[in-house]
């Protein structure tokens, strides 16, 4: 628990250029980051970039895949995961595109989309850590409430409340959020070796409580995370209101 969300950040920023300093990844055997969209990890993202233009850190030998990203908008929509992700941080380290993996909304056919998105994974040698944040109702990545706790990548239906939450970043307009979402499972997280959740702000507080202090269950799939054997959840002092 950090005080403040800057703090909260700066600590997620710090662990991850810690890890993958310490894992020395080659290109033989690269470190395999996930990574998540929305406000919260923006500013771990600023300050991943700030660490590699100051020399500290090279993603050289980083390959990474992103939790989720919408059906139906082409992939250079402005909201479009793959636009957020360039724009916040690809667009300004060293990480080689071939390295960057995306799911694609608009891929012909789905199913065989998020099919050959477990494998890639699975043929990079599988996830070393995955940093996630949470929707306000105890999501991660896209898992809405119901998930299959042993999901894998596939095509979700957003929850309306995710829908209401995400039409902030679409002019506010509810009829421009997408409604479908390709996401990784639960249990794709879990398989990762490391799980890092960045929670901050007190829209938050109630999600991380029932994910922390209620039992593991499916309604708030960020509560798995109390199966993984390495996980580690980093929240400010008003997402902690509730616990
Ligand atoms: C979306 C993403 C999630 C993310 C959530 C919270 O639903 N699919 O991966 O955790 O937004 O976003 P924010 O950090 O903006 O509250």
């Amino acid at each position: 628990i950090r005080e403040k969300p800057d703090e909260a950040s700066s600590y997620v920023a710090d662990y991850i250029a810690h890890r993958i300093k310490e894992f020395k990844p080659t290109r033989e055997r690269p470190f395999v980051l996930g990574l998540p969209t929305g406000g919260s990890p923006i500013s771990v993202y600023q300050l991943l970039v700030e660490k590699y233009k100051a020399g500290e850190i090279s993603f050289e030998n980083v390959v990474t895949f992103n939790m989720d990203e919408y059906v139906g908008i082409p992939r250079d929509h402005p909201q479009s995961y793959h636009t957020f992700m360039w724009r916040h941080f690809f667009s300004h380290v060293n990480i080689p595109p071939t390295n960057v993996h995306i799911l694609n909304g608009n891929a012909p056919d789905l199913a065989a989309e998020c099919d050959a998105y477990e494998a890639a994974i699975v043929a990079a040698g599988g996830i070393d850590l995955f940093l996630a944040g949470i929707g306000s109702d105890g999501h991660i990545a896209f898992n809405e409430p119901g998930s299959s706790l042993a999901s894998r990548t596939r095509v979700k239906t957003l929850a309306y409340d995710t829908v209401l939450d995400n039409a902030r970043f679409f002019d506010d307009d509810i009829a421009q959020v997408p409604r479908l979402a390709l996401t990784v499972g639960v249990q794709t997280i879990l398989d990762a070796r490391e799980v890092v959740a960045i929670v901050v702000g007190a829209r938050k507080a109630v999600a991380l409580r029932e994910c922390l202090e209620s039992s593991v269950n499916h309604m708030w799939t960020l509560s798995a995370l109390q199966l993984h054997r390495h996980a580690t959840i980093v929240a400010d002092e008003d997402a902690t209101l509730e616990l």
